[in-house]
């Protein structure tokens, strides 16, 4: 199974950016975490880091012609970004978002995400380990999502 991981703005800054929100585990780090863990599990994964919209959405379009499904934390985009869940539903990729931190304690303006309605799920607030869940599951449901279980 092959798997985009898409992270979006700021998130290049993970280490030193308000470590007691975010934590001090780099973006470097949670990639070679998940590469790892994929690698073990006979998956491949490719990750990118964007600060700009439109690239996570080139790079959305992209996954449709190599990728069983993607995990992204779309950082603010979440909140405000009609494109790139539109790209999402688009390609019809089954997706998980993931955030490190719990956005439904925070700010009311992040308590709502454009794109969660486009996703299979989301993970908030367990940190790094929130991607690795969000791998787990995605290995788990299989390539068309064929061992779904409720
Ligand atoms: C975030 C939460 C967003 O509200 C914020 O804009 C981010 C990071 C998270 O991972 O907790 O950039 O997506």
């Amino acid at each position: 199974m092959k798997i985009l991981v898409l992270h979006g703005p700021n998130l290049n800054l993970l280490g030193t950016r308000e470590p007691d929100v975010y934590g001090r585990v780099t973006l470097d780090e949670i990639d070679a975490r998940l590469r790892a863990y994929a690698a073990e599990r006979g998956a491949e994964i490719r990750t990118l880091q964007s600060n700009h919209e439109g690239a996570l959405i080139d790079a959305i379009h992209d996954a449709r012609g190599w990728a069983d499904a993607l995990i992204l934390n779309p950082g603010a985009y979440t909140h405000t970004s009609v494109a790139l869940r539109d790209a999402l539903s688009a390609v019809g990729l089954p997706a998980i978002e993931v955030h490190l931190s719990n956005i439904h304690a925070r700010e009311p303006f992040r308590h709502t995400s454009l794109i969660a309605p486009v996703c299979v799920g989301q993970i908030s607030g367990l940190g790094w380990l929130g991607y690795r869940l969000a791998l787990e599951a995605l290995l788990e449901r299989g390539p068309a999502g064929e061992h779904q279980e409720t």
